[in-house]
């Protein structure tokens, strides 16, 4: 399918959940990318709570004398029993700075592994970060801002949505991923307060967004729950809109 990046503008709304969530039911091959400014991988101390170890990540590949292209394979590493591979965060937010110059090219990296058949999920963090990385977000295929829809959390995530109205970042296609809908706003309510698209929605369900985000048991009935049923739905969303604008250009450029 595409590049699919997240991003927040405050608080902690879910995007390092949602993005693994996502991937662990996404229907291809899919590499996740953590790469939040802030450091410290979310999949290694949450989901896999400091069990498996760091054995390499962004950091090593900003350093590596191999290409991108071979570095990424290096540093990427499976999740065994599924098709997702990732690729760890840095360990802390001083090898940000360290990163500024992979960003752009790995960006361009990104967009090739779509002829292997698989995907990319980024994590990106939140949005204005020393050493965020803006290239991935801008090349991104589809780049949502993750936001809850309490009145803090939307007027937030206003002052960045209008940025990128006004071409401050150059997204390719810009949009909202809303946790926890009704609570208290409708997704139709945010779409309306940031102007711009809800592409997806992820149900609040702290007991399957714990399994995600800190490698807690699984609940009862948690693949057929509501989180999961939620990202399945987020993930069609966010299939149908990258085809849709993907058939939109490709009408732009026929004769
Ligand atoms: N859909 C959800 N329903 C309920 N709780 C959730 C959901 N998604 C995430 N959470 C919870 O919210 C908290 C923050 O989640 P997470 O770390 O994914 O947020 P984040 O946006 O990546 O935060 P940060 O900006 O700090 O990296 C965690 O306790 C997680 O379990
Ligand atoms: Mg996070």
């Amino acid at each position: 399918m595409a590049v699919i990046a997240l991003t927040s503008a405050s608080g902690s709304p879910g995007v390092t959940t949602t993005a693994f969530g996502m991937a662990l039911l996404w229907p291809r091959p899919v590499l996740l990318l953590e790469a939040d400014p802030t450091g410290g991988s979310g999949l290694l101390a949450g989901y896999f709570r400091g069990t498996r170890e760091y054995v390499g990540g962004l950091i090593e590949l900003a350093l590596t004398s191999s290409s991108i292209h071979d570095g990424l394979a290096e540093v990427s590493e499976r999740i065994d029993g599924t098709t997702v591979s990732f690729v760890a965060g840095t360990r802390s937010h001083t090898q940000a700075a360290a990163l500024r110059d992979l960003w752009q090219p790995l960006s361009e990296e990104l967009a090739d592994l779509e002829s292997t058949g698989q995907d990319v999920i980024v994590d990106a963090g939140r949005l204005g970060l020393v050493g965020a990385p803006e290239p991935l977000l801008a090349n991104a295929d589809l780049t949502l801002i993750v936001t809850r829809t309490t009145l803090p959390a939307i007027s937030a995530a206003r002052s960045w949505a209008d940025s990128v109205q006004r071409g401050a970042f150059d997204w390719q296609q810009p949009g909202v991923l809303v946790v926890g809908e009704g609570q208290p706003y409708s997704s139709r309510e945010v779409a309306r307060a940031l102007n711009l698209p809800v592409v997806a929605t992820v149900p609040d369900d702290p007991e399957s967004a714990a399994v995600f985000s800190r490698g807690a048991q699984p609940p009862k009935r948690f693949q057929a729950g509501a989180l999961a049923r939620g990202l399945h739905a987020a993930i069609a969303s966010i299939h149908s809109t990258v085809s849709h604008r993907r058939g939109e250009l490709l009408e732009g450029v026929r004769p």
